[in-house]
């Protein structure tokens, strides 16, 4: 058989992570493409390198030249401008646009059979672009927010309790935004609702911080997060590449599910080897519709900008 090919666009800190993390992974062979010359080839090679010394023996190359990548399985985008203080991630909405429309329109000249996972902000309305630009179906393209999202969340919850994080189960949904909606209802500590765990104040601290989880490293460090970020795209990859119908929330196409009407946004869903398999429809009760009705509504807010740009 084959080996999977994964091609990472934009080779910044996220892209070489999700790189790093996919060979580590052994997911197949990756390719690295950048626009600015030397860069993905410089990371790619060093990370080559570092093969012996990890133990994987992908082909990893990193290129300028967009033909490098044909024949992929998996393109994760993560081209686009990181935030810096005092940015929201709504900011970077025009310049990430216009990235994203040049790097799907290579997706779709180059590896036209693909799976497109967007990593780039503002999330939600650049997994629209790519769609649209795409014309992929809509369960090959989808957005890695929820995977990071719940992983913060987790981890919030892991160090409250003293408990490890593998034993942490979260459920959030909407936009990749201030106002995404951490599900602390179904979130469990190996089955056990946290609401039974933990006083209601302190998983209000934690929802906060989650919602806030971005900003919280942009401002310790003057830019975006990379490792958890990468962690997510590549969790996501694997779930395609193995079929594990993982379910985990990402930004996925909605119409009737949740009336959301035709729009990516955060949900829960099972990915397997058809992408997005499923849209997981929970019960939701009228404090968290209404929360998550803000944030469908800002995605849409923007995704009609991006509309505009395209
Ligand atoms: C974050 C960026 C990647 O949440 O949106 O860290």
């Amino acid at each position: 058989m084959a080996r999977k090919k994964i091609t990472v666009a934009g080779a910044g800190n996220v892209g070489a992570t999700t790189a790093f993390i996919a060979a580590q992974g052994q997911l197949g062979d990756i390719v690295l493409v950048d626009i600015v010359k030397g860069l993905p080839e410089g990371k790619a090679l060093d990370m080559a390198q570092a093969g012996p010394l990890c133990g994987y023996d992908c082909k990893i190359t990193g290129t300028t030249d967009w033909a490098q990548t044909a024949g992929s399985d998996i393109v994760i985008i993560t081209s686009g401008m990181p935030r810096k203080p005092g940015m929201s991630r709504d900011d970077l909405l025009a310049k990430n646009t216009e990235i994203v429309k040049s790097v799907a329109e290579q997706v779709v000249k180059y590896s036209p059979d693909s799976f497109i996972i967007v990593v780039c902000n503002p999330l939600d309305a650049m997994v629209n672009a790519a769609a649209i630009v795409s014309k992929f179906k809509k369960n090959k393209v989808m957005g890695m927010a929820g995977a990071l999202d719940t992983a913060r969340f987790a981890y919030f919850i892991s160090e409250k309790l003293g408990v490890s994080v593998n034993d942490i189960q979260c459920v959030l949904m909407g936009g990749h935004g201030d106002d995404m909606v951490p599900l602390a209802r179904f979130t469990t500590v190996s089955g056990i609702a946290i609401t039974e765990l933990i006083d209601e104040k302190s998983i209000e601290e934690m929802v906060q911080r989650a919602r806030m989880g971005g900003i919280e490293v942009v401002n310790l460090m003057g830019t975006s997060a990379y490792y958890a970020p990468a962690a997510g795209a590549v969790k996501m990859a694997e779930a395609i590449l193995l079929d594990k119908k993982t379910v985990l929330p990402c930004c996925a196409y909605c119409d009737k599910e949740y009336g959301v009407g035709g729009y990516f946004v955060g949900v829960p869903v099972v990915i397997g080897a058809e992408g997005v398999e499923k849209v997981i429809e929970l019960n939701l009760n009228q404090k968290e519709k209404a929360e998550l009705a803000v944030s469908i509504e800002h995605v849409k807010e923007l995704t009609d900008k991006v509309k505009k740009m395209l």
